[in-house]
């Protein structure tokens, strides 16, 4: 019976490099000995991503874009099981955003994104810009009211882009190419079921093909160049005589086995919101959205889903009429302030990797900068008052001193620590 599994495993390899791969991914991928609980949220992210598509498969067979609130209604009374499918890809959303923000905290702690990962890191940024116009997409497909007024919000920012600022281009036109844009991005002169067709199909085929090619280039480009790990220190620069790093393990069977008991505790964890508190209080599924859309009702307060709040909190942060509306310069930081992302690679110029061995000041404007962003978090899902719209525009101006004035020159003020030859831990 082996012989004959090997002769089809034989057959199969000369034509597709199946066991070789296996190898270079998994058996003979060595990964630095010393990876600590943060490194489990890559890995945490497939699992969020493969529950995403199952349950939104599942989602797809009873969901009709025509009928999006009634349908909703049908999956969670009448579809069997449909509740929980549905909870489970509402919740998943939270979710991976949730890995999301602390795989890219680990990323910004241990300067994952410097040479030689340049690349790894601009991957996850383009995962990252897929993931929020997937999360927005999906959002507006139950229809409810929250839907409706959170899409009306979103789509009206085309409306803003000043194309008047363009020399051959007069107010009355740019008015018109703006009012052009919006028509074209909801299909139809209205928010309309033409607008949940057309979101549908990019939620359910265009992005996911998208996010899924991201995510493979994200880890080849990782495998590629090895990890990085908790002390920022190279393990190829250190290797036997087979050629193999000193302070690397294969990551199969050492990480498999290490990442199972993550996987297992964050599947309780993700358990327990969806049984028990699949609308968190409002914050994953806002109260308005049990409610279907209606145009002639517009919620209390238009407020987006937590994961976007820093990006809400910059965009209404800016009220000044200078050259551009107010609104024009909102698209301009919330732009900027993603933009600015991708570029961390070549504004961090501090020549330690890793936090663990920068100075003080590096922590210290760490620790602020997570803090600030927190709060531009919580404002963004908050009602504006004119004291929160002023601690959103310092935390706005902090969030870009941050990128511009910190990291490029933080180094120059302190004194670092010296980094250590070998990996410390996981022995
Ligand atoms: C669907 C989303 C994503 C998936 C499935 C994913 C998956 C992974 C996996 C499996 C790893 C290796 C394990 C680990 O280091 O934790 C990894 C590493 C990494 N990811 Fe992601 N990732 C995603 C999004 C992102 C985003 C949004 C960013 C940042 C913008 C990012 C930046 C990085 C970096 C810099 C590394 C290397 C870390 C190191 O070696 O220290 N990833 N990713």
């Amino acid at each position: 019976m082996m012989g004959m599994v090997n002769r089809v495993v034989d057959w199969v390899d000369a034509r597709l490099p199946v066991v070789d791969s296996y190898k270079r991914h998994m058996s003979e991928y060595y990964a630095p000995k010393n990876f600590n609980f943060w490194y489990y949220f890559g890995v945490l992210s497939l699992v969020v991503l493969i529950n995403q598509l199952l349950t939104g498969i599942w989602l797809t067979m009873f969901f009709s874009p025509n009928e999006g609130f009634a349908s909703v209604e049908y999956i969670m009374r009448d579809v069997e099981w449909g509740w929980l499918i549905r909870y489970m890809h509402a919740v998943g959303a939270s979710a991976f955003f949730a890995v999301i923000y602390i795989h890219m905290f680990r990323g910004l702690m241990y300067g994952s994104y410097k040479p030689p990962r340049e690349l790894v890191w601009i991957f996850g940024m383009l995962i990252y810009l897929a993931l929020m116009a997937e999360g927005f997409l999906g959002y507006v497909l139950p229809w409810g009211n929250m839907s409706y007024w959170g899409a009306q919000v979103i789509i009206s920012l085309a409306g803003a882009i000043p194309f008047d600022l363009l020399p051959f281009i007069s107010a009355t036109e740019a008015k018109e190419i703006g009012e052009g844009l919006t028509t074209w991005v909801r299909g139809d002169y209205l928010l309309s079921t033409a607008t949940v067709n057309k979101f549908f199909a990019l939620h359910v085929v265009a992005i996911p093909i998208v996010l899924l090619a991201l995510v493979v280039l994200h880890i080849l480009a990782l495998h590629e160049v090895g990890s990085n790990n908790p002390d920022g220190v190279e393990i190829k620069q250190n290797k036997d005589e087979n050629g193999v790093p000193v302070d690397g393990i294969p990551f199969h069977p050492y990480y498999t086995v290490k990442d199972l008991p993550g996987v297992i505790v964050f599947l309780m964890i993700f358990a327990v919101v969806i049984f028990f508190f699949p609308d968190g209080g409002g914050y994953l599924l806002e109260k308005p959205n049990f409610e279907p859309a209606n145009p002639l009702k517009t919620p209390d307060h238009i407020a987006p889903v937590w994961y976007y709040g820093p990006y809400y909190a910059m965009l209404r942060a800016t009220t000044i009429d200078f050259i551009m509306s107010s609104k024009a310069w909102g698209l301009v930081a919330m732009g900027g302030a993603i933009v600015i992302l991708f570029v961390i690679p070549w504004l961090d110029r501090h020549p330690v990797k890793s936090i663990r061995y920068r100075g003080g000041l590096s922590k210290l404007f760490m620790a602020l900068f997570v803090l600030d962003f927190l709060m531009l978090g919580y404002f963004g899902t908050q009602p504006a008052t004119p004291g929160k719209t002023m601690m959103a525009q310092f935390g706005t101006i902090y969030y870009f001193s941050y990128f511009l004035l910190i990291m490029p020159f933080v180094h120059k003020f302190e004194k670092s620590k010296p980094v250590p030859e070998r990996v410390t831990g996981g022995h």
